[in-house]
Parts: structure tokens; sequence; C-alpha cells
């Protein structure tokens, strides 16, 4: 059994000896592929005097017309494909990526960024062409249990099945990922993972005020690390712990950078890593520069919070603002996720000791820091108007600091449960390895619901994260939740209360996955004000893909 703080070293040397490495073999790899179709872009020409350091080659992924995250304004039902095609992700050969593909106004997209307004009909029908059953879940959304996309509803290799649903969230940015039962971490690490930006009036006005364009300065941040082998495959294996990568994509691309004028940014950040909990922060010279959190999974918040880190649990979405406008011409900042203590404390019998280094050779351990992009603040003078090209060159700007409107949303304070039924779980693992909620393990237990809640009731989920143990993401299917009360926190979370609690700023959102840490109490309230009627089956699991697909997942219904 290897103890953990020598996992830890370990994984550094290895991991700083990779990313030392790495650089010039991509550029020996670009110089050697010139002529290779749709090979990554190179920098902008106005880019060189503000250009990006070694690590950071190749210009971020804006979501466009076509291709990888390519923008899709539904207005009508969308046919989409889960299938497996080559992408020129890093320089040199393809890399088979499983996506949703489809066709939309003339054009091939993939793991398209879907906008829908609120009350819409959102139509969108799967064709798998997988060789296994595949589906497509939609995270977040308010949903009866056919058109969930869980595992409950599989759709075999071969076969095709529509979803349709009503659009009742509040305006946020969702997303929609594969499900399969046990095969979902392989599949999302694969890549069968996309955005989904609801609209709705609170958002347009705020839109307004802020006047920064979507995909422009309004700019989503996919970010997954991946385990990727030197033939620039997707490497994973199914059964193992905590998949954690050793490259990090943001928008399917290898540590990128973008181009940015002196101004505000609007960047929502979605965590697509399997396994792997971010602590972002935004650095200039090693040092955080202050940003505002104004949304969370579930939409905006009441008012913005000023923060310089947060942590960023895989499935949960931070909306911020970045002011960049104080930065010189030239400056540098890194998206970096901070170190921290990841708190993946071996269970006294031992039984979790996974070899990390064995299972993933060169990934920097869970909680190291690790950098994710970069952006280059560029001059803001007519050289970068007139230039029209991509990035900062074609992004509106000035160098006035935007106002940060003081109110974003009419959302109401965490409710008063006193009163409510409380329901408690228990987060565990046993001497064997396997994780359970409640005692319940998904593949050991069974599928049938192990609860029943009953529509129109509120409650209180009271979930508890063993002492040694690990932090785990814990999402609902079917609802928003509001987090009510942390106890027994890590100082690392504590630090953090703005609120009565123990509550940090995205605990103040609306929320469909909660990071519970070990030790670890935390409270939620969920109502049950679903319109489905009859009995829907949603599913409660970590969304550490690999401990949901170990088990760590259960069957509840609510009925009427
Ligand atoms: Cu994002 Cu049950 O999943
Ligand atoms: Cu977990």
């Amino acid at each position: 059994m290897v103890d953990s703080r020598r996992r830890q070293l370990l994984g550094l040397s290895l991991a700083a000896a990779a990313l030392g490495a790495a650089p010039f073999a991509w550029r020996a790899l670009r110089r050697g592929h010139h002529h290779a179709p749709n090979s990554a872009p190179t920098p902008a020409p106005g880019a060189s005097t503000a250009g990006p350091d070694a690590l950071f080659q190749q210009p971020l992924r804006i979501p466009g017309r076509e291709g990888l995250m390519a923008d899709v304004h539904l207005r009508g039902p969308l046919a989409l494909q889960s299938r497996v095609d080559g992408f020129n992700v890093f320089p040199g050969q393809p890399t088979p990526l499983w996506h949703y593909a489809g066709q939309w106004e003339g054009h091939a997209i993939a793991n398209p960024v879907l906008h829908v307004a609120h009350g819409q009909t959102l139509q969108v029908s799967l064709d798998n062409r997988l060789q296994e059953a595949t589906t497509v879940h939609w995270h977040g959304l308010v949903v009866d249990e056919a058109n969930d996309g869980s595992g409950l509803h599989p759709v075999e290799a071969g076969m095709q099945r529509a979803y349709r649903i009503r659009v009742a969230n509040r305006a946020g940015l969702y997303w929609y990922h594969a499900h399969p039962h046990q095969r979902t971490g392989l599949q999302v690490h694969a890549g069968l993972a996309g955005l989904l930006l609801v609209e709705d009036d609170e958002e347009l006005a705020l839109r307004k005020r802020l006047g920064l364009q979507w995909g422009d300065r309004d700019l989503p941040l996919l970010i997954a690390d991946k385990q990727v082998d030197t033939a620039n495959r997707l490497v994973y294996r199914s059964g193992a712990d905590d998949w954690i990568g050793n490259r990090v994509l943001v928008n399917w691309t290898p540590e990128p950078f973008l181009e940015v004028v002196p101004g505000l940014y609007r960047l929502r950040l979605a965590n697509v890593c399997n396994a792997r909990v971010l602590r972002p922060a935004f650095l200039h010279e090693e040092q955080a520069l202050e940003f505002h959190l104004i949304g969370t999974d579930g939409g905006l918040l009441a008012q913005p919070w000023p923060m310089e880190d947060l942590f960023l649990a895989p499935a949960q979405r931070a909306d911020v603002l970045v002011d960049f406008s104080r930065l010189p011409p030239g400056a540098r900042v890194v998206l970096r996720s901070l170190d921290y203590v990841p708190m993946e404390n071996e269970d006294e019998s031992g039984a979790f000791a996974p070899d990390p280094m064995g299972d993933h050779p060169a990934a920097e351990p869970m909680g190291a820091g690790l950098d994710l992009m970069q952006f280059c603040v560029a001059g803001c003078g007519d050289d970068v108007r007139g230039n029209g090209g991509r990035g900062a060159a074609g992004a509106s700007g000035s160098r006035r600091a935007a106002a940060i409107p003081a109110s974003l949303s009419s959302l109401p304070a965490p409710p008063d449960t006193r009163g409510w039924p409380v329901r408690p779980f228990r987060l565990h693992m046993d001497s064997q390895g396997a994780w359970f909620i409640n005692g319940h393990n998904f593949h050991r237990d069974g599928h049938a619901p192990a609860f029943t809640v009953k529509r129109g009731t509120r409650e209180v989920w009271e979930l508890r994260n063993a002492m040694t143990s690990m932090p785990h993401p814990i999402h609902v299917h079917g609802v928003q939740f509001r987090v009510v009360e942390r106890r027994i926190s890590p100082q690392d979370v504590r630090s953090r209360q703005v609120a009565e609690g123990g509550l940090g700023p995205q605990d103040l959102g609306c929320n469909d996955t909660v990071l519970v840490w070990p030790g670890e109490t935390v409270r939620i309230a969920i109502d049950f004000d679903q319109p489905f009627d009859g009995n829907q089956q949603y599913m409660l699991h970590c969304h550490n893909l690999e401990h949901e697909d170990m088990g760590m997942m259960l069957t509840f219904a609510v009925t009427d």
C-alpha cells in the first residue's frame, strides 16, 4: 500500500517531467505536419508580440458555425448521431472522439452548444451508431423520467430515440452527456458531452446591461482532463478509480490561449472532468485576479460575489465575470486550478489504496496545481481593432472598466426549511473499496427505487460524508436544489462562508451537483414540484464518474 503523501510526491515529479517535455514534442510534431488538413490553427499574426507561453500553443476554440461546439440556436428538431470520428485535437495524428454529430444549417456539427429559451420545447433525436448502448442525459434539466436519458432508458447500438423536453429551467449553463450504466465514465471521457445554454428574460436583460456578445466576450469554457497516449488517443480503463488526465482540454483544445481586450469578460466554466475537482483562479504574475461569481449550475445568483478562486467539482458550472481592463497590454493571465488538499484519505481498512500513477501515467494527482489555459491581453489601440482577426482582434473592446450590476436576478434566498422532513444519506466505502449511498450500491442492490418521494412535497436531504473518504460531487436528477447548510467543513470551505449555515457564494444559487467533503454534512432543500404525473424514476449519484460506474448511485421515485 502506497501512502498518499508518497503518491503525491511521485505524481508531482512524473508530471513535472511530462509537462517540461511536452511543448517541445508538440512543436516538433507541428513542423512535420504542416500539410495535414484541418491541422491546429496557428496563432494570428497579431498574437506574436503578446504571444502565449510555451505551454499554451493553440488558440482557444470559440463556438462557431461548424465542428466541435458549434452554436445551434434550436428552433425545431435536431437529429444527432452518437458516433466515433477523428478530430484534430492535438498536433499530429487525429484523435478518435466519441461525439454527438449532426448537420445544422448546412454544416457538420459535433457536441454542439445548444441554445434554447425557457418555455421552449427542446426536441433532439439520437441515432446510436456506436457499438454499445448510450444515452443523452440532460444534466440539470427538470425532466420526466422518459426524457432524462439516464441509464434506465438506454439506446441500444443501432437504435434511435427522441427526447422532447419543455424547458422549465431558469436561464443558465446546463450540459448533456452519455449516461449508460457502468459505461458513463468511459463514454464521457471518450467525448460524449456538450453544453446547453438556456435563456430567459432576466438573462437577456443582464446581457443587454453587460453588452458582451456571445462568442466574443461571453464564452463557455468546457474543461476536461483526459488521459492521452503518444498516438493522440484518449485512453480509459474501465474499473479504475478516479480517472484523471495527463492533459487538459478547454473547449476541446489542449492547453489553449485566448487573446483578450483589456475589458470585462463573461466566462462560463463547466467542469466536464470525469473525477478531478478543479479550483480555478485567474493569475496575473502569480497574483490572483479578483473575479465575480454571477451564476451557478442553475443560473444567475441574486447578486455578484467577488472571489479569487472557487472549487468546481465534476459536473458543476460557474458563471464568472473577469475584468482584464486594469492589465497592461501584453499581460498574461493563467487560468490555473490551484492546488488544494484533496482529502483523498484511505479507509482505515487500507482497501482504498490504488496507485494513481499506475493508472494514470504522468497525470497531475488530484489536488495538484494545474494550468488550464492562458489569456493574453492585447493592446487596445486602433491597430488591434483594425486588423479584424479572431480573438481579441475581433472582439469589441473598450478600456473602460465595465460596471458589474449590483443585482443580477430575482432569485430568492435559500428557503427556511424548519419543519421540512429530513432524509439522511450516508456516503461511504466498504472494505472491498466499493462505494455506497446509505449502504446501497447500484450494482449490488439493484436498480429498483430505493425510496419514494411524494410529488408536490419538499424535503431536506442531508448528505453526510465519512471522515476518511474523498470529496464526492453529489448530483440529483430531475431537479434544481438549494444548499441550506454545511457542517464540519474543511477549513478551505469554511473560510468561504458568506451566509448563515456555513454557506459560500456558490451555495447561494440553484444547484444540481454539490460537493461534499470528507467529514462534512451538507443539507440541500428540494422542492419536488415537477409537473410530471405517475411514477417518475430518477437517479441520485456521485458525479465522480468512476464512483458512479462503481455503483455509488441509486434510483428514487417521485409519485403522485
Ligand atoms: Cu451528469 Cu446522472 O449525471
Ligand atoms: Cu464519489
